[in-house]
């Protein structure tokens, strides 16, 4: 099985890459946000808790979305692997991966990155805030916030997987094609 980390700060073209990655190599697409969002929409106890963590840029807590994915890694059939959008995203989740997958034997395949500077980050939440509309897309605290969180618990990610010879990074300033084409080039 191949085990796709899509990795990349927060608008950097994370879910519009995932499906055309998903549909080529026959994966199957986790996206933890997509999965919270849902949890929220259906007004769930979890999605209630998350709520409020989400809508001021902070992460959920690690043990929540380890639980999603260890979850969907054992109940989803039929697939040549896992695509993880959005995981991990804090050290932990990373460890917490690792030791799942090596209960199988199995491993991370590779980290793709795709890299975007903060400022261009702010342009494209803001633009998809009227398509979407993402309650944390929505004030530019918040986005701010999420910028922060990602710098400061997620970027540390890129040494770890770099010192396992994981992790690959693409240019995300292109037009969806060519960040596409540039990832494709890199599985
Ligand atoms: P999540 O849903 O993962 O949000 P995110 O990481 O902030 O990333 P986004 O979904 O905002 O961006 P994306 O990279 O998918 O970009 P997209 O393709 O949409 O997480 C939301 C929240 O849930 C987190 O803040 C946290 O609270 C919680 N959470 C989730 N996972 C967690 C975890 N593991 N642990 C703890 N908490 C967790 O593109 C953005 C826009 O740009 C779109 O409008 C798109 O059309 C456009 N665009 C994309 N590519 C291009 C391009 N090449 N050129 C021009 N426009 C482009
Ligand atoms: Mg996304």
């Amino acid at each position: 099985m191949k085990y796709y980390i899509l990795f990349g700060p927060p608008g950097a073209g994370k879910g519009t890459q995932a499906t055309a990655m998903a549909e080529k190599y026959n994966l199957c697409h986790i996206s933890t946000g997509e999965l919270l969002r849902a949890e929220i929409h259906a007004g769930t106890e979890l999605g209630k808790q998350a709520a409020a963590l989400i809508n001021d840029g902070k992460l959920v807590p690690d043990s929540v979305v380890e639980g999603m994915i260890a979850s969907r890694f054992a109940s989803v059939k039929g697939v040549d692997g896992f695509l993880l959008d959005g995981f991990p995203r804090t050290l932990e989740q990373a460890e917490a991966l690792d030791e799942l997958l090596d209960e199988d034997a199995e491993m991370v395949t590779s980290v793709i990155s795709i890299m975007i500077p903060d400022g261009m980050i702010v342009e494209r939440i803001q633009g998809r805030a009227a398509k979407e509309g993402r309650a944390d897309d929505a004030s530019l605290d918040t986005i701010r916030h999420r910028i922060e969180t990602y710098h400061s618990q997620t970027e540390p990610l890129i040494a770890y997987y770099k010192a396992r010879g994981k992790y690959k990074e693409v240019d995300g300033t292109g037009t969806i094609g060519q960040v596409r084409d540039a990832i494709f080039s890199l599985m």
